[in-house]
């Protein structure tokens, strides 16, 4: 099982993609079927990110208070891709691959667990409701 493991990490590790993303170290969609934003996704973004990204401030001109907002283009482009999460560069920071931008940036708030990015990367691979 050890070596099945360390095999299966070696082989990911091959599995780059851009510069500094590693899609295979993204934890895995959930399984849940029908994730939507109102429901699973705004509490998620209102207890880790709405601080920053809020009707407030809009750090990175993003805004993840609205499904409408959290949509829109942000300063580097689409942070969201419909039904690709692992194309997208907001699972990509919540996942925290690339420490100069993981979010929330650190220090500034609990890292999403396992369980969260799982629904986030639900919700988008579903089409981003
Ligand atoms: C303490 C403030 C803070 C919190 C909390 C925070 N962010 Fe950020 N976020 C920033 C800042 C600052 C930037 C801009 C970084 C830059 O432009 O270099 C940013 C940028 C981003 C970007 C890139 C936007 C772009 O197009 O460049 C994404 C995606 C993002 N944040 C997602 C999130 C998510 C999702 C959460 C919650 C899990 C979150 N952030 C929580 C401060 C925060």
């Amino acid at each position: 099982m050890k070596s099945l493991i360390l095999l299966a990490s070696v082989i990911g590790g091959l599995n780059v993609v851009g510069a500094d993303v590693d899609v295979s170290k993204i934890p895995p969609a959930s399984a849940r079927k029908d994730v939507t934003f109102a429901k699973d996704i705004l509490p998620i973004f209102e207890k880790s990110c709405v601080k920053c990204h809020g009707a407030e401030k809009q750090k990175g001109k993003l805004r993840l208070d609205t499904l409408e907002a959290a949509l829109k283009e942000s300063s580097s482009g689409a942070t969201i891709i419909k039904g690709d999460s692992a194309k997208s560069a907001l699972v990509h920071s919540i996942a925290q691959l690339d420490p100069d931008a993981a979010m929330p940036p650190e220090g500034k708030g609990e890292p999403l667990t396992k369980d969260q990015i799982g629904l986030v990367r639900a919700w988008i691979d579903q089409g981003a409701k």
